[in-house]
This record gives C-alpha cells, sequence and structure tokens, in this order.
C-alpha cells in the first residue's frame, strides 16, 4: 500500500508561536513511519511577523497555500511591537482574515484536567478533578465580523461602535454540530446567551431549542453567559459541550483554560465542517489548529513556553482532518504520561521547569512507544 501524503501548512506566527509549532511538528515527523503515512510542510508568515516581511498580516499566496493543504497549522499571532497598528492592519485582523476566508465557523476547545495536573489548578483539587468539557464557539460571526466596527469621533467627543449580527444559518450549523458532538461524548449540551437582554441570544435559545429537538436522546440547557462565567469556576463537571457564539466564546475558553491549570494546556480545531475541500483527499474535515494561548511576548524566544498546547492541537489535527485517530489517542496518552512523570513547564509549576524543547522530547518518546505497542 502507498504511503498516504498529507500536506500541512505550517503558520508559526509571532511570540511563542515558532517554538511551539517546532515541537509540533517534530512530534509529527517521528511519528510518520509508524504512523505509516508522509507529512509535508510548507511554511508561510501571519501576523506580525507578516506586516514586517511583506506590510499586510495575511497575503493571498498563504490563503491560497491553506486551500490546497489538508490542513492549516499556526501558532499565535500579535506582540506589543504591533500593538499601534488599528483595525485591518492588525495582526489579529490575519488570523480573522484566515478563519472567515476558509469558513472555519466551528471553533472546538476541549478542556481536560489531566489527573497529574489536578494541583496546578487554583481550584480545590474536589472541584477540578475530572473535569472534562468542550468549548464549541461560532468564529466567523458576531461582534468580530459584523459591520460598522469603527470609529465614529465628533465634536461631541470620541465614540465608537461595533455590530453584533447573527443569522438563522449561522446559528443553527454550530449548534447542530454541538448536538453531534455530544453524542460521542457524555450527551449535554450548554447553549450559552445572554437573552434576557440581546436580540441575537433571543434568537440563538429559539433555534437551539428547535435543534435540540431533533437529537431527543441529547439534553439540552440554556444558561446565561454571566452564569456560565460563574459556574465554570464553582461546577465545571457539571458541563459536557458548551456551544455559544463568538465573543463569549473567547472569553468563556480563556477561563476555561484556568481548569487545567494553565491556558497553555489548551488546543483548539477550527473547522469548516463540509464536505473534504482537496479532490481525493481522505480527510473529513478540513481545519485550522492552533493552540488557545497568545503570543506571550513576555517569554518568547527563552524556551520557556508550554507546547502542550501546541501538541494536543496536532493531536486534534490528526483526529479531525486526517483521520488518524490512533495516533491522535497515542499523542494524548503520551501528554498524560509526560505529566505523569512529574515533567512541567513554567506556567505549570514546574521547579526545575522543563524547557519547551524538554517537554516537547517527553511527549515524543512516549508517543512512539504507545504508537508502536499499538500497531
Ligand atoms: C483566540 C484569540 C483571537 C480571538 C485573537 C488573537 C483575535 O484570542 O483565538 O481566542 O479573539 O479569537
Ligand atoms: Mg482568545
Amino acid at each position: 500500500m502507498s504511503e498516504r501524503t498529507f500536506h500541512i501548512l505550517l503558520l508559526p506566527g509571532d511570540g511563542v508561536g515558532p517554538e511551539v509549532t517546532a515541537e509540533a511538528r517534530a512530534l509529527l515527523e517521528a511519528l510518520a513511519p509508524a504512523a505509516g503515512v508522509r507529512f509535508t510542510f510548507t511554511e508561510g508568515l501571519i501576523g506580525g511577523a507578516a506586516i514586517d516581511a511583506y506590510g499586510t498580516p495575511l497575503r493571498d499566496e498563504e490563503l491560497a497555500a491553506a486551500l490546497a493543504s489538508d490542513a492549516v497549522f499556526l501558532g499565535a499571532v500579535g506582540g506589543p511591537a504591533w500593538d499601534h497598528l488599528r483595525g485591518e492592519a492588525r495582526p489579529e485582523a490575519g488570523l480573522l482574515r484566515l478563519r472567515q476566508a476558509l469558513g472555519l465557523f466551528a471553533n472546538l476547545r476541549p478542556v481536560r484536567v489531566f489527573d497529574a495536573l489536578v494541583d496546578a489548578s487554583p481550584l480545590k483539587p474536589e472541584v477540578a478533578r475530572g473535569a472534562d468539557l468542550l468549548v464549541v464557539r461560532e468564529l466567523t460571526g458576531g461582534l468580530y465580523f459584523g459591520r460598522p466596527s469603527e470609529r465614529r469621533d465628533s465634536a461631541a467627543g470620541r465614540a465608537a461602535i461595533d455590530t453584533l449580527p447573527y443569522s438563522e444559518q449561522e446559528i443553527e450549523r454550530i449548534v447542530d454540530l454541538a448536538f453531534r458532538l455530544a453524542r460521542q461524548r457524555r450527551g449535554k449540551v450548554t447553549s450559552v446567551d445572554k437573552a434576557n437582554v440581546l436580540a441575537t441570544s433571543q434568537l440563538w435559545r429559539e433555534i437551539a431549542t428547535e435543534v435540540g429537538q431533533r437529537y431527543p436522546d441529547v439534553t439540552l440547557e440554556h444558561l446565561l453567559v454571566d452564569a456560565t462565567a460563574m459556574r465554570l469556576i464553582a461546577r465545571p463537571r457539571d458541563f459536557d459541550v458548551l456551544v455559544t457564539e463568538n465573543l463569549f466564546g473567547d472569553v468563556l475558553s480563556d477561563e476555561a483554560g484556568v481548569l487545567a491549570g494553565s491556558l497553555g494546556m489548551l488546543p483548539s480545531a477550527s473547522l469548516h465542517g463540509g464536505p473534504p475541500t482537496r479532490p481525493g483527499t481522505t480527510a473529513p474535515m478540513f481545519g485550522l489548529y492552533e493552540p488557545v494561548h497568545g503570543s506571550a511576548p513576555d517569554i518568547a524566544g527563552r524556551g520557556l513556553a508550554n507546547p502542550l498546547g501546541a501538541i494536543l492541537s496536532a493531536s486534534l489535527m490528526l483526529r479531525f482532518s486526517l483521520g488518524l485517530g490512533d495516533v491522535a489517542d497515542a499523542i494524548d496518552a503520551a501528554v498524560g504520561d509526560a505529566l505523569a512523570a512529574g515533567y512541567r513547564t513554567a506556567d505549570l509549576g514546574g521547579v526545575p521547569a522543563a524547557t519547551t524543547a524538554e517537554m516537547g522530547a517527553q511527549v515524543r518518546e512516549r508517543a512512539l512507544a504507545r504508537l508502536g505497542a499499538r500497531r
């Protein structure tokens, strides 16, 4: 049988992005022979790195390369060097353009408290232990893309406006995906909104209820976003799948990162959820994969960053876009093994802290052993 080859567009981006994506890439390259596949990587620039090189946070060339790939793997964007820029000129605009141009409406952010990290969480161990939830964030609508979005200074003073639009179709497809994912998990969906105030949230709740009727085997609850913020910390084990709009999902997923001991632990998948984009590809879903953490400019270039968010993102890529679930299982287990063996980066309170490269190597070695034993 000929080896399957997967083409990955690698966009390391800014800050710690290059360091953590390097560990994810090294892991994929190390596992390829045992997995019986080949990975080819094309590197491109995004965010501040692209602004410095080309004067724009995302060129059409990178967008075209993304469309020609089986999956896109990204580090992080942004940093103080570009903080004076506004709107479309900012590094973040490159990421937003990429998400929108690729139609990546579904952002999956699994949050799992590894047993070995229960003590790294600021929550009481009995609260954090065993928490395992999935934030499903709508990614291409709402306040992030609504127009107008602009400054409106006038003689009366400075002012600005953003717009929060949502259509029936946009809500339906993300909520439906949340229900399908809940079926593969513990069968519960929490739909998060602000229906006591916002018109878009009232529509969201109406549609979530309708979609829920198609899934009688899945429990649906509606929860206001402020109450959700509180319950995430008070009783995180209440949650299975949370589905919510773009900005609420951004905020709640960072909050959920605290449960896991560090935002550095969290991976994400941004899926377009339709049919494969490349003829002949075996990819079930096209997607972009990135750690949830940002560019962390304060620790960039010092080998301090936690690569596990990126490594777990690589696992999501294998699972959702490349159809290699058993390789993904080996990686997830290896992360648990490395943590259980006591390896901790600085964000997890490691004393002495493991460096980015040491953590990457520990996971690589264990994932290889796991995969070898399984195949
Ligand atoms: C995230 C980030 C981005 C977002 C920024 C960098 C635009 O915070 O992926 O959560 O808000 O979506
Ligand atoms: Mg965020």
